[in-house]
């Protein structure tokens, strides 16, 4: 039995979708009011519905095997788990964002807001900047609205969220989407089932690009 975390929300549907495709079915899963464990035993997977940020934290203790977190997650907390493969959804950026007024005069430290602290740290260390990291858990762009910080870093997608909060893209720090992950010691004990996994949702994700 291959026991795999798929985040709940949007991009956990689909990224079933996808497991799906690639025969990995589970009866009921459409259907699933609040039940968080579906298992197909004749296909051997087993599927948990996970918030999509703890994800890495199943995978990484091994009471799943498989999982599907996004690269910001996996760049944020650093996770000791393979990475096996782009699936090519959820894209989105990682960015910088300020308000369509601001003015950056590059010697004051920057106040940055963020739920990324190590991704936005990281990001202006390299770049010699002194910051100050405000970290939020969510709604960040209220924060230079309400003078909270200087700008945020956050993820975009549609650029929706910043357009309705008059917030401008200042800079882009790095492209995102969402990864297929394996426990490290799992993967060598279950290699051959896994592989064929990867390999058959490979092939999903390659028609998606087609
Ligand atoms: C994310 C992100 C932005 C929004 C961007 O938030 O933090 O707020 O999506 O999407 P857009 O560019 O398509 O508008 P999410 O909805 O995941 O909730 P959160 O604020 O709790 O992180």
């Amino acid at each position: 039995m291959i026991n795999i975390a798929l985040p709940k929300g949007r991009l956990g549907e689909r990224v079933y979708d996808l497991f799906e495709k690639a025969g990995f079915e589970c009866s009921d899963m459409r259907d699933r009011g609040r039940k968080l464990i579906f298992e197909n035993e004749d296909k051997g997977v087993r599927y948990f519905w996970v918030k999509p940020s703890d994800v890495p934290v199943y995978v990484e203790r091994g009471v799943a095997d498989l999982g599907i977190a996004g690269k910001d997650i996996l760049l944020e907390r650093k996770p000791e788990v393979y990475e096996l493969l782009d699936l090519k959804l959820g894209n989105c950026r990682m960015c910088v964002a300020a308000m369509e007024d601001f003015y950056d005069d590059g010697e004051k430290t920057l106040r940055v807001a963020t739920e990324f602290k190590n991704i936005a740290s990281a990001y202006y260390r390299k770049q010699g900047r002194d910051i100050d990291i405000i970290k939020l858990h969510g709604s960040v762009e209220l924060a230079p609205i309400l003078g909270l910080s200087d700008v945020i870093v956050d993820i975009v997608e549609t650029g929706t969220t910043l357009v309705e909060n008059n917030l401008v893209i200042t800079e882009e720090i790095l492209p995102i989407s969402a990864r297929l992950i394996s426990n490290k010691a799992n993967f060598k004990f279950k290699t051959a089932e896994i592989k064929r996994i990867i390999s058959l949702i490979k092939e999903q994700v390659e028609e998606g690009d087609k």
